[in-house]
């Protein structure tokens, strides 16, 4: 697709459901006007990637504090309280382990499709990923754009889903373990899982374009139905998110800088399992509750 210049950005779509590559510009003095460039190509195309660039995680905060409150992963969710004290709203995600202990989360197992701490009251909005160290193969990211997941329903069943609302479960994470503080859990009924309820349907607040907003499909569950009929929604939503034309997916390589946000896409992770060493820093900025 053809490269579009804003702000001396050259924003370059991938052609895919969504993404762009972006050069032009330096991202540790980034202008006034760069910066607008740089949110408005967000809104356009959902997920921006910076290839070649080289930043460390000082800087890394303070770009990414431009465009929002930053909001550190919750500790439950992770090894350390702080893992940088020069940039301590950075969290790691990291399969490595040094002195018997993980330097960050995730492991190198498959994470499957979620939006970012969706399994809380008020989830994140932007979410910035920094590769630092990468396995030869293995450990890509796919993203989906959810507006166009939401355009690609029957009208009758966008019609249905206006007004319900679906269970973001919290006890599990992203790979299928449950989370500390939800040890005790026995059930899998869907009904009972803990989770913050969001609509099916939300509004960005910012393009106020309207997105499918789904949790975890594992523990999903929409309100007032009976579990049956829940189910038969859920897989009909769910069959719309991982269409090959709704989706993009980054093969990274060190220096990658991916900005992708959590109100209007999704994203799962290849497993990496004996490939090596995988370190990726992130940020994320605070969201406000879906509507
Ligand atoms: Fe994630």
């Amino acid at each position: 697709m053809a490269t579009i210049e804003l702000a001396g950005l050259r924003i370059r779509p991938t052609g895919a459901g969504l993404a762009a590559d972006v050069d032009g510009v330096d991202l540790r003095a980034l202008t006034d006007g760069e910066f607008g460039a740089l949110r408005r190509a967000l809104h356009d195309h959902l997920v921006l990637r910076f290839r070649g660039y080289s930043i460390d995680d000082v800087e890394f905060q303070h770009l990414a504090g431009r465009f929002g409150e930053l909001y550190a992963s919750p500790g439950y969710t992770r090894s350390r309280a702080v893992y940088n004290p020069a940039a301590p709203m950075v969290t790691i995600v990291s399969n490595v382990v040094e002195d018997g202990a993980p330097i960050g989360e995730h492991g190198d197992g498959e994470l499957l499709w979620h939006t970012d701490l969706g399994f809380e009251e008020v989830p994140s909005a932007l979410t910035f990923l920094l590769a630092r160290e990468v396995p030869a193969t293995g450990g890509n990211t796919s993203f989906a754009n959810m507006y166009k997941a939401l355009d690609s329903l029957a009208p009758a069943t966008r019609e249905r889903i206006a007004r319900l609302k679906s269970k973001h479960q919290a006890s599990h994470s992203s790979y299928g373990a449950k989370r500390p503080g939800f040890r005790d859990i026995e059930t899998d009924d869907p009904r009972e899982l803990p989770g913050p309820i969001h609509p099916l349907v939300r509004t960005h607040p910012e393009t106020g374009r309207k997105a499918l907003y789904l949790g975890r499909r594992f523990g999903g569950y929409v309100p007032g139905l009976p579990l049956a009929k829940s189910e038969a929604l859920l897989d009909e939503l769910w069959a719309a998110v991982d269409r090959p034309e709704h989706v993009w997916t980054q093969q990274w390589q060190v220096g990658d800088l991916v900005i992708w946000d959590n109100r209007c896409t999704m994203h799962r992770r290849d497993p990496f399992t004996g490939q090596g060493r995988r370190r990726m820093h992130r940020l994320m900025t605070k969201g406000e509750r879906p509507v």
